[in-house]
């Protein structure tokens, strides 16, 4: 008990990620804005969560949703500008909520003053050296300068003109054109989000979600990538292994650590690092570096118990060796929604309601993404209306991810179910969600949302309780189920998932929260159960 009350708030905290441009709109534009989020924070809290992670609110030209910043220490006006952030965060913590905002160190906006000086400025001069500028290969300088491949597709550097007008130098991309890479081996570079990091900590947030947080340090000699020609259609930067995880990055966060730590309130960061190795992964959040990374593994992994286990595990074990908390998180905004990964329909929807209760019953913080507590599936956004860069880039070969940020449906029959007051939303919502409306499954004891609800209390409870680590409770029978313990004495609980296809018996206790309805004292496929073991030491 005494360990846990000087335990930081964020070791076992559960995040909501709040897509900043689909959650709510206050002024009628069609894009959701820091007022709207205002307006909905006591939806928030009684969900249950203890934190926010807010994207992108900073003044941007929106090609990649805002992942591409002009300005570090601005809020945008369509999102409501600085005075709303400030109020927006005032009664965050006037209501017991954390609030995080996403830091885009990898790349600026090429709108940003910084590379529109670098563009004007000569090669070598100190404006150019704040990005990755280098010259071509081959006659003229025509070749780019290796065989890179951007992320959303096509290469990874694009050529600029010379002073004289001629082609010039090119610079590195890791996404779009308009999303220059920083040259994080500058020291200004690392100053400059000093500063900026300070500016926001300053305001009172209370930590930061790091985009692409592996890919601030490139390889310094910016080799070829192995076993690629040309970077193509069939390639992509995901596959550009010097330009990921390098061991200079480290270095980077150690720094950040430092900052975080001259503030008080447990200031903390959680990386957004695709590294998808569990020890690798794990360098990331060691004592002196960053609090948290994403366990992007867990997302990954395929609704079956032995490769559940196995990553869960993994997680386990790596982060326990640096002494970090562990995350768990099944959606975010770059993904297909879970219940469409996990099968869609029905079954997509009895196992998305299971795989909450495995989540939330493991040791360490969970990231909710907005919307999945009303279970929305992925969406085809029409091709017309999509959005994303990726559609473009590929040649309209990738979809993108538009289909998991359409706007959130709050109430009402029709698109857009509350979200704003105008029918012409950035994104379309779907038509048919009368059903998955926030009014409307509030209304329902069975719905997604009760059941986020119901669970998020529970877990309260008994992580307030002292959580505990997890204890697999390996029984002789189906291999396909998950069955593991926390705590002890009056605290236990006990996770049991079914991901096989025939019912189980359930152990002997309480039921304190089934995902779905139960066969008697059986666990049906596609289920998870929290139970209390009976105590074998009380009386009547
Ligand atoms: C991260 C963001 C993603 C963005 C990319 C480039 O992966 O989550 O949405 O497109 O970085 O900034």
């Amino acid at each position: 008990m005494t360990e846990r009350v000087s335990a930081p708030w964020w070791r076992d905290a559960v995040f909501y990620e709040v897509y900043l441009r689909s959650f709510a709109d206050s002024d009628g534009d069609g894009v959701g804005d820091l007022p709207g989020i205002r307006s909905r924070l006591r939806y928030l809290a009684d969900l249950g969560v203890d934190a926010l992670w807010i994207t992108p609110f900073y003044p941007s030209p929106l090609t990649d949703a805002g992942y591409d910043v002009a300005d570090y220490r601005d809020v945008d006006p369509t999102y409501g500008g600085l005075a709303a952030f400030d109020a927006l965060l005032a009664d965050a913590h006037r209501l017991g909520l954390r609030v995080t905002v996403d830091i885009v160190p990898n790349h600026t906006s090429y709108r940003h003053p910084w590379f529109v000086d670098a563009l004007s400025a000569a090669p070598g001069s100190r404006e150019r050296a704040r990005y990755l500028f280098r010259d071509g290969h081959g006659p003229g300088g025509d070749e780019p300068p290796n065989n890179w491949a951007s992320v959303f597709g096509g290469p990874a550097w694009t050529r600029v003109p010379a002073a004289d007008g001629r082609p010039g130098q090119w610079y590195l991309h890791l996404f779009t054109p308009e999303q220059p890479d920083l040259n994080w081996r500058n020291p200004e570079v690392g100053d400059e989000f000093e500063s900026i990091l300070r500016f926001w900590l300053d305001r009172g947030v209370d930590g930061f979600r790091i985009d692409v947080a592996h890919g601030l340090i490139k390889d310094a000699m910016l080799p070829d990538n192995p076993g690629v020609r040309h970077p193509g259609p069939d390639h992509d930067g995901t596959e550009t292994v010097h330009a990921w995880d390098q061991p200079e990055v480290h270095e980077v966060f150690r720094r950040w650590r430092q900052v975080l730590d001259s503030y008080p309130g447990d200031r903390m960061a959680v990386g957004e690092a695709w590294v998808m190795n569990a020890e690798r992964l794990a360098a990331y959040v060691r004592p002196d570096e960053l609090q948290q990374a994403f366990n992007f593994l867990f997302l990954g992994a395929p609704w079956a118990a032995a490769d559940m286990r196995q990553v869960i595990d993994a997680s386990l074990a790596a982060t326990a060796l640096v002494g970090a908390t562990t995350t768990w998180v099944l959606s975010n905004h770059d993904v297909v929604r879970h219940v469409t990964r996990y099968g869609d329909g029905a079954a997509g929807q009895r196992r998305a309601r299971a795989a909450l209760l495995l989540m939330l019953a493991l040791p360490g913080s969970a990231y909710l993404y907005q919307g999945e507590e009303l279970g929305l599936p992925q969406v085809e956004v029409a091709p017309a209306a999509r959005q994303d860069p990726v559609w473009e880039r590929t040649g309209h070969t990738e979809i993108g991810r538009d289909g998991c940020r359409v706007p959130v449906p709050w109430s009402g029959d029709a698109p857009p179910y509350g979200f704003s007051t105008t029918a012409q939303t950035w994104l379309p919502a779907p038509a048919g969600w009368a059903d998955c409306t926030v009014a409307a499954e509030s209304a329902r004891g069975d719905s997604m949302l009760a059941l986020y609800r119901a669970a998020l209390r529970l877990r309260r409870e008994w992580v307030g309780a002292g959580g505990g680590a997890l204890r697999w409770m390996d029984r002789t029978g189906p291999s396909d189920l998950l069955d593991f313990e926390r705590g002890g004495g009056a605290t236990r609980v006990r996770c049991v998932v079914n991901l096989g296809a025939v019912a189980v018996s359930l152990p002997v206790g309480d039921v304190l929260l089934a995902s779905g309805p139960l066969a008697g004292d059986r666990l049906p496929p596609d289920t998870a159960a929290w139970i209390r073991p009976v105590d074998p030491n009380r009386t009547a």
